[in-house]
């Protein structure tokens, strides 16, 4: 079983358009889906699970799309909390939080805190979030420390690096998910992902449920992780590290 999942969560857009109806009425159906998959995750036992909800280039697009979908998720996680609660999940942010209208970042602040001593599963939504911003982030507090002379060069290590990004507390995923047909990454865990399986999918987010997120779970656990050693070293060993 995968420790940590991150999925993409794509195709709302075209979900809604399919049914003629208007973007934003995928968005809300979206929901829908985050709510059965994090159950699902939280029954199966998973300790983390990522979830991209809205990207830094995501603030491009139609003002009306940007607004009504941050009022969805702000809404959504404050209306989440108590079941949040009931379930001991406790939920995380990455991402470029200045961005986000003030209103919104005191609500998420707000829900951070009050699930903050949960112990079940961790729920990471990256929002206003993306790779090469964190990536750059990370390599500014590097500068920093060696500007002030707290750490060497020659020390920089990728124990160093991890510890700078947004996903400090936690382990890289395993396992990636993307729905909706498109095979690309979008600027989401570039580096956390180096050695994750990756899973794509032609189900739309809002049709993701329980079943889709068992069956590529399944596919997950037919792989052979190998790491960069030889097939026949990793079966030797019997670790599949
Ligand atoms: C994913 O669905 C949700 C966000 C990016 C916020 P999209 O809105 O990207 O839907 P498509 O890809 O246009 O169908
Ligand atoms: C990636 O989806 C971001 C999220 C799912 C939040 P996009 O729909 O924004 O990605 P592109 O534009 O198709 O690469
Ligand atoms: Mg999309």
């Amino acid at each position: 079983m995968p420790a940590h999942i991150a999925i993409i969560m794509d195709g709302n857009g075209r979900w809604a358009k399919e049914k003629g109806e208007d973007r934003l009425f995928g968005h809300l159906h979206g929901v829908e889906s985050v709510r059965d998959i994090v159950e699902g995750c939280a029954e199966l036992g998973i300790r983390y699970l990522t979830l991209y909800a809205f990207s830094t280039e995501n603030w491009e697009r139609p003002q009306y799309e940007v607004t009504g979908l941050m009022e969805l998720l702000v809404d959504t996680i404050r209306k989440e909390v108590p079941t949040l609660n009931k379930n001991n999940i406790r939920l995380h942010m990455i991402g470029d939080m200045e961005m986000l209208p003030d209103a919104a970042r005191n609500e998420l602040n707000h829900a951070l805190a009050e699930t903050s001593a949960n112990t079940g599963l961790n729920l990471i939504m990256a929002l206003s979030y993306s790779s090469r911003w964190e990536i750059i982030d990370a390599i500014k507090k590097i500068a920093q420390e060696v500007k002030d002379g707290t750490l060497q060069p020659a020390d920089i290590n990728q124990e160093t690096m991890q510890l700078k990004l947004s996903t400090a507390a936690f382990p890289d995923p395993e396992l990636m998910i993307r729905t909706s047909g498109e095979y690309r990454m979008s600027n989401f865990l570039l580096y956390q992902l180096a050695y994750s399986e990756l899973y794509f999918t032609q189900t739309r987010w809002p049709d993701f449920r329980k079943e889709n997120l068992y069956e590529a779970i399944l596919d997950f656990q037919s792989r052979e992780r190998r790491f960069g050693k030889t097939g026949e070293q990793v079966t030797e060993t019997g670790d599949n590290p």
